[in-house]
């Protein structure tokens, strides 16, 4: 478990960087991520983490790669359905061994009408996870109330999910992050959410929650819907790994912008 962990959490700084790609899965081919691989090649030599379904995996990225892989294994809601948070678990543990995952992840959907059943699946979840020693990342969606990203609710959902035994948690960032870091006994990485005004709030945004508690994010819209995700990516390196300023990784955004050249050697990210 400790060493699947540390693949993806690195020792060296006890933090990361993971890309998230999996949208698809409920959203269909989200912009920018029409064609997968296109998305995720450039960007998986500065990736701690790839977090995708298996179809994307199959698909879309190359079995050589030496990124772990957080393995999305929850669905069965779309964006034009009647309920984004009735899913169940899509993929079985056994394909999840099977493609060498390093983490498996799911979503819960506290205090909606699938509260009882998204619980239900992360308990299945984590109990094969502790059979086969392989992670389970609990995803604390909130389907489409957007407005439901604060303190009092993620704080709850983040501590349920580590009670019912998940390894590590993703959620938002929120006003008084610092309550969610502190009530949940698991580390915890955040999401970037719908892509931001400027590339400076994303700065802003993983900048606050390091500060605050986080081990590190789980990015996918603010990176690949950037006019220079590789650019883009580096700079949340930065504030990631380096406890870099927002004024730094936003010089660092606007140097890669213009070279072009990586500023991290690309076997150094993992
Ligand atoms: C949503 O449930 C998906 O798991 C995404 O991976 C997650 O929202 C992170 O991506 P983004 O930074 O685009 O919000």
């Amino acid at each position: 478990m400790q060493n699947r962990l540390s693949r993806i959490i690195k020792p060296s700084t006890g933090r990361t960087v993971m890309l998230a790609v999996d949208h698809g899965y409920f959203m269909g081919p989200t912009h920018k991520l029409e064609e997968p691989r296109k998305t995720i090649e450039p960007l998986l030599p500065y990736s701690d983490g790839i977090m995708c379904t298996r179809g994307v995996l199959r698909t879309s990225v190359d079995p050589k790669t030496s990124v772990p892989i957080v393995l999305r294994v929850s669905g069965g809601a779309s964006i034009v359905g009647g309920s984004l948070t009735n899913e169940t678990i899509t993929t079985s543990f056994r394909d999840a061994i099977r493609v060498n995952a390093s983490a498996v992840a799911l979503s819960i959907f506290v205090g909606t009408p699938h509260e009882h059943q998204t619980l239900a699946n992360l308990g299945k979840l984590v109990n094969l996870g502790e059979d086969y020693g392989v992670p389970v990342l609990a995803v604390t969606a909130v389907g489409k109330e957007l407005e439901k990203r604060d303190a009092r609710y993620l704080g709850l959902a983040c501590r349920m999910a580590a009670e019912i035994g998940a390894h590590f948690v993703k959620t938002y960032y929120c006003e008084d992050f610092a309550k969610v870091v502190k009530g949940c006994p698991v580390p915890l990485v955040v999401a970037g959410g719908p892509k931001l005004e400027t590339e400076l709030d994303a700065f802003e945004l993983a900048h606050e929650a390091i500060a605050e508690g986080a081990v590190g994010v789980d990015m996918g819209r603010n990176i690949w819907q950037s006019e220079h995700p590789v650019a883009m990516i580096q700079a949340i390196r930065e504030i990631v790994h380096k406890s870099a300023s927002v004024r730094e990784a936003q010089r660092v955004y606007e140097e890669l912008k213009k070279t072009g050249s990586p500023l991290i050697a690309k076997t150094q990210a993992h």
